[in-house]
């Protein structure tokens, strides 16, 4: 039997954009979104599709499409769960922040949670995919809570996770690299397979969808992430070498990016990578790893995290130093603050540890993104609790309008490479800031040249 009716539990950064395109690409398929954040799911249900609760190029074109057809968004998990043939779990899987591996582990809190309510409600055969990225052999966990506390009904347990990056997930939906499946080796687990490569041969190559055995699925992910963070931080650490010896590092990362066996994509110096997934996943590999005790092989993946620390905190460093060893009462203009451009998530943004580090030495902080709103940042940074809500408050400041938060500014800091940056009016900018100008560019995003005619000190990364 073809799968008729999809669950999803979680509708986030995950959940929203992959079940919005097997929806549009399966108009016979009924797919529910749910989850427990009734405002969320308010949001992705507003009249105006404009106002879904996550920004992606294209998105909205897509949900409007299907939404009320075949696609659906709700609080009722249970009913959800109960009439689905297929439940895909999407719910968040943040680094713990209690107990054993606090700080490095993944917290599997919802993702049990969900295996609970599934096994609760369930009275019909289902197949359960794991679309959260989780830590390898969870599939067994999941496969066991569901026995041991069902209605003995028989659920098959898949891996497929998400591999679609922020600011391009309706891209990467639409047209992935590869779709990855894993499930058991058994009859039953093949044809559990082969059912959800049904559903995604109704619009990906065939030869695009690779499967697996759960174990590999599950670790390819992190895999992934743990391969394109290292990339990142293998730039960056160069970046600094560079700034030491004269080499330019855009130079250096386009001379090694034409070697057809190392590749030209991932290798942009930046002010760190940001984001909710490579840090919490490497982590969660390092504890893994120790956990079979591993210990090269952890020290080895960390050592990727360590270096983007680094490079968090040598911008905000160099930008201390440049302005006379102190921000103190100065006003600094952050172009910026979610981690990377297309996107409103700001999850580990290297803005919100920048700001941190400047607040800390009494800067003055005004910030302009064009998608973040205001009460985002301050949640972000009163998350540090670094100081206290009042005083984040004193010394920060957002602003819709990016010639006010430069107004008066000693320096200005681009913390995300928005395209829009590049089209501003410079010279008013710069007639409107103090004396000596500075622009301190997180990510290599502005032409220096124009910039330094009009007056500008510029400093990029890596040069
Ligand atoms: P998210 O925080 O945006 O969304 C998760 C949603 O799940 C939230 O809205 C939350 O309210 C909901 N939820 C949690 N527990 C629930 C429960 N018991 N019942 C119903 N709803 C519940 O997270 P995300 O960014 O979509 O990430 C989800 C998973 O996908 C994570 O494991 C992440 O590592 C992985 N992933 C994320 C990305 C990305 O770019 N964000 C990419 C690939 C994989
Ligand atoms: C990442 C993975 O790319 C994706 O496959 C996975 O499913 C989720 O995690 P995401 O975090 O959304 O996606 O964005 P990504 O494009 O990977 O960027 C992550 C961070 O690295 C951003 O802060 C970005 O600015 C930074 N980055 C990326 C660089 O600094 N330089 C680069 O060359 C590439």
């Amino acid at each position: 039997m073809n799968i008729k009716k999809i669950c999803c539990i979680g509708a986030g950064y995950v959940g929203g954009p992959t079940m919005a395109v097997i929806a549009q690409k399966s108009p016979d398929i009924k797919v529910t979104v749910v989850d427990l954040n009734e405002k969320r799911i308010a949001a992705w249900n507003d009249e105006n599709v404009e106002n879904i609760p996550i920004y992606e190029p294209g998105l909205s074109d897509i949900v409007a499409s299907c939404r009320g057809r075949n696609l659906f968004f709700s609080t009722e998990v249970d009913k959800a769960i109960d009439e689905a043939d297929m439940i895909f779990i999407s719910v968040n899987t943040p680094t713990k922040t209690y107990g054993v591996g606090k700080g490095m582990a993944a917290d599997l809190k919802y993702i049990e949670l969900c295996a609970r309510q599934i096994a609760r409600v369930a009275k019909n055969d289902k197949i359960v995919v794991e679309k959260s990225t989780l830590p390898v052999r969870t599939a067994s966990a999941i496969k066991d809570i569901l026995d041991n506390t069902g209605n003995g009904v028989q659920f098959q347990i898949l891996s497929n996770p998400e591999f679609l990056a922020e600011g391009t997930a309706v891209a990467d939906l639409l047209m992935p690299d590869r779709v990855l499946i894993g499930g058991d080796t058994t009859e039953e687990g093949q044809n559990a397979i082969q059912k959800l490569v049904d559903i995604y041969a109704n619009w990906v190559p065939k030869e695009r969808i690779l499967t697996t055995n759960v174990w590999s699925s599950e670790l390819s992910k992190l895999t992934a992430n743990a391969f394109l963070a290292q990339r990142v931080s293998s730039i960056n650490a160069l970046s600094e070498l560079c700034e030491k010896t004269g080499a330019d590092v855009n130079e250096v990362a386009k001379a090694i990016g034409m070697d057809s066996r190392i590749g030209s994509k991932f290798l942009k110096s930046s002010v760190g990578f940001g984001g909710s997934c490579f840090q919490k996943d490497i982590l969660n590999l390092v504890y893994i790893a120790k956990s079979y005790g591993l210990n090269e092989v952890a020290d080895y993946w960390e050592q990727v995290i360590i270096m983007n620390d680094h490079q968090k905190r040598r911008f905000g460093k160099n930008i201390i130093q440049t302005l006379y060893n102190t921000v103190s009462g100065k006003k600094i203009a952050f172009m910026g603050w979610a981690f990377k451009k297309d996107t409103n998530d700001t999850r580990e943004s290297a803005a919100i540890y920048v700001a941190d580090d400047l607040l800390s030495e009494r800067a003055e902080i005004a910030v302009y993104d064009p998608k973040v709103q205001e009460d985002q940042i301050f949640y972000d940074l009163d998350y540090l609790e670094s100081r206290s809500a009042d005083e984040n408050r004193r010394g920060l400041t957002v602003t819709n309008d990016p010639y006010a938060a430069a107004d008066k500014a000693h320096a200005i800091a681009i913390l995300t490479e928005w395209d829009e940056f590049k089209t501003y009016d410079w010279k008013r900018i710069y007639d409107n800031m103090l004396k000596p100008a500075f622009i301190f560019d997180g990510r290599n995003l502005l032409d220096k040249e124009a910039l330094q005619k009009i007056g500008f000190v510029y400093q990029g990364i890596g040069s």
